[in-house]
């Protein structure tokens, strides 16, 4: 073999290298098949190559079949926080219904009452329908909504709307609702539903862990948010018993629940952080000292994105 002869096979071997590193596998070097430990190189390059192919596409095949299921898990998950919200929706409906059931009897009674006082009671029975219909709407585009839309949030926004939901029931069951957040928050970069999503989950946990009643201590759920740096800090504490520790490195997992069979899915956690990780966030638990739990949410503040 000459020199250049040599030259030429070694540069047709650094040519499948390259194609490698650039995803190509399908371009094999020409073998001479005369023995030499060039064509032996040759050999082992080629078939590493092909095999490096085969693993490509099946990573890529996996990480394909890991994205649909992660996306049947937050279908399955939004599925359940429906039902969540169903509760808190239909005492919202209540309301308006009842201001036009009652309005509705009364123009009934004094069918030739005032025209003035007519009016009035029509347009308040027109207003309950048009709030209705506004929750209605909303029930809606959250049961609709697949798209990640992230947009610069008012840092409260989503907390709020997932506690206004929770609000009556957590009233009801004696359970008492501090919420500390101080003013001026920088708005945080968020898809809203999403991110109230995840604090209707947390909330639902933390309701949950109280309705145990194990603890004895009051029946409390902490709500605070702060700005640290580049992220809005939301803690959701509550007075329940925790979570055990030998637990607590699962939670996360999916379909890992303590929950009794047909009660819980175990998903509440694993999409939430899901959901917070596609913020660019985080989410962690931590036992509180007095017993009960405390989940953190981080949220990258917005910069200098438009508003929506
Ligand atoms: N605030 C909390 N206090 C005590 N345990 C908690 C708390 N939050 C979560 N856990 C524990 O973590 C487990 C997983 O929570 P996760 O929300 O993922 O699922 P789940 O609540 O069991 O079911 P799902 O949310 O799907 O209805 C719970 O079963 C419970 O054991
Ligand atoms: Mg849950």
């Amino acid at each position: 073999v000459t020199d250049d002869e040599l030259q030429s096979q070694l540069d047709a071997l650094t040519t499948v290298l390259l194609a490698v590193a650039r995803g190509r596998f399908d371009r094999p070097a020409p073998r001479s098949y005369d023995g030499s430990a060039v064509d032996t190189l040759t050999f082992l390059v080629n078939s590493t190559a092909e095999e490096v192919g085969f693993l490509v596409a099946e990573l890529e095949r996996e990480r394909e079949e890991l994205r649909k299921a992660q996306e049947r898990l937050v279908e399955a998950a939004k599925l359940a926080a429906l039902g969540e919200l169903a509760g808190g929706v239909a005492h919202e409906l209540n309301q308006p219904l009842t201001a036009i059931r009652i309005v509705t009897e009364l123009l009934e009674d004094q069918p030739d009452g005032h025209p003035a006082d007519r009016a009035d009671k029509l347009s308040l029975i027109r207003r309950a329908a048009e709030r209705m219909s506004r929750i209605v709407d909303g029930v809606r585009t959250f049961a609709r909504k697949t798209s990640f839309e992230l947009a610069r949030t008012d840092a409260l926004r989503p907390l709020d709307e997932a506690l206004a939901l929770f609000a009556e029931e957590l009233r009801r069951a004696g359970i008492a609702v501090e919420r500390r957040t101080p003013g001026g928050l920088p708005p945080v970069l968020a898809d809203s539903d999403r991110l109230q999503q995840v604090f209707v989950n947390l909330l639902a946990n933390a309701r949950d862990a109280l309705r145990t009643g194990t603890s004895g201590a009051p029946l409390r759920i902490s709500l605070t948010a702060s700005h640290q740096a580049e992220v809005v800090l939301y803690c959701v504490d509550d007075s329940g018993p925790g979570i055990r520790p030998e637990d607590a490195q699962r939670i996360f997992d999916p379909f890992f629940t303590t929950k009794p069979a047909g009660q819980g899915s175990g998903l509440g956690l694993a999409v939430s952080l899901g959901i917070v990780q596609e913020h660019g966030g985080s989410l962690s638990y931590e036992a509180l000292p007095e017993g009960g739990a405390r989940f953190i949410v981080r949220i990258p503040v917005a910069r200098d994105e438009p508003l929506p």
